[in-house]
């Protein structure tokens, strides 16, 4: 049986963003959220790797449950 992400916030991230490549954490585990630490290990998840080639600011998912993956879709609104 496949683990569920687990959701950390029913809300997401609204961060003002660098250009640079960021891993985004997919599974929930990382204490550092919406970024990968390293805490999916012994898990089927991995983290999702994001260009971002300007500045900007983008509303990262902090429910796991985005059909955008990354980026908040809305769905967090129906949990
Ligand atoms: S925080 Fe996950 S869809 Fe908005």
């Amino acid at each position: 049986m496949k683990d569920k992400p687990i959701c950390v916030q029913k809300k997401p991230y609204v961060l003002d963003m660098e250009p640079g490549t960021y891993a985004f954490c997919t599974c929930g585990r990382s204490e550092k959220d919406p970024f990968c630490d390293g805490k999916h290990a012994n898990t089927y998840f991995k983290p999702e790797i994001i260009k971002i080639s300007k500045a900007k600011k983008i509303a990262w998912c902090g429910c796991k449950d985005s059909e955008k993956g990354a980026k908040c879709d809305g769905s967090h609104k129906d949990l």
